[in-house]
């Protein structure tokens, strides 16, 4: 049972997805908030929120590309009003991670993908949910980004790049809106145990999986519910004096100073 009280919230989650994100609605309605659960795909968002209320949650489904501003703006308005946005929509190309090449050999048209989901994205539903978070004097702002944006990524120079614009869009909107009762923050993800990346684990001998839990300091990879945990903290009162900050969470793969 989690401590934290988020009762009478309405939360957004993007990218519901079959991994971070389905993990992070499950945790935040468990927690008390109803919670509106968006994905590119209507009948996974759907799925979910049948899951979601049978475990006792109140959730809706609001399927919209996060791409796409009037259709983000269009699902606002018709659920009402968010406190707690959550920008996990995201594109990590190939099997999960960057999975392009190397950049020196790619083209503006690879890049695209990666900085439309993950940065337009994170632009286009904080855009959205501000108005109305404004008005009520409450909001939070909570980006899903990576640690390939932090320390870079060999193959992956669009999509480190992408969440590193999206974690600076973070601390921005933590300045302009502090003062409305609005905080802005990121969780960086490092190497996450997800259906998405499920290749990657399911042989616990390959370089790849040694050489990550070689790495990280807690030897396994994150789960969902590492990720859901923090979110919680940062959706709720808890958090209320802490803003424009980026939380490295990656079982002490490297460390914020
Ligand atoms: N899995 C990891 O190891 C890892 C590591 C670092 C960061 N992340 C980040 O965590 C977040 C969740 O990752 P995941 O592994 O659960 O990924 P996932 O691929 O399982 O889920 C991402 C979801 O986003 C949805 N989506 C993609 N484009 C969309 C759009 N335009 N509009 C709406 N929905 C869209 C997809 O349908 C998918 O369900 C992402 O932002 C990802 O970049 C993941």
């Amino acid at each position: 049972m989690t401590p934290i009280d988020l009762a009478g919230r309405r939360s957004l989650i993007t990218g519901l997805g079959q991994g971070i994100g389905r993990g992070i609605a499950f945790t935040l309605a468990a927690s008390g908030s109803e919670v509106v659960i968006n994905d590119l795909d209507a009948d996974r968002a759907e799925a979910v929120v049948d899951e979601v209320v049978a475990a006792g949650g109140a959730a809706v489904a609001a399927p919209f590309d996060v791409t796409d501003f009037g259709a983000v703006e269009d699902a606002v308005a018709m659920v009402g009003h968010i406190d707690v946005l959550v920008n996990n929509a995201g594109n990590a190309g190939v099997d999960g991670f960057g999975g392009r090449g190397n950049f020196a050999e790619s083209s503006p048209e690879d890049w695209e993908p990666f900085v439309r989901v993950n940065l337009y994205g994170a632009m286009n539903c904080s855009r959205a949910v501000l108005p109305s978070m404004i008005d009520r004097r409450w909001g939070r702002l909570i980006t899903i980004v990576s640690d390939a944006g932090r320390a870079g990524d060999i193959g992956g120079a669009a999509y480190g790049a992408a969440k590193a614009g999206a974690a600076g869009l973070t601390r921005t909107l933590a300045l302009e809106n502090g003062r409305h009762g609005i905080t802005a923050n990121n969780i960086s993800l490092g190497t996450m145990r997800t259906p998405a990346t499920e290749s990657l684990w399911s042989d616990p001998d390959t370089d790849f999986a040694k050489s990550i839990l070689r790495n990280y300091a807690v030897r396994r990879p994150g789960s969902p519910d590492d990720a859901a945990n923090l979110t919680a903290f940062l959706a709720s009162e808890l958090s209320d004096w802490i803003t424009g900050q980026t939380y490295p969470l990656n079982g002490g793969y490297s460390f914020a100073l």
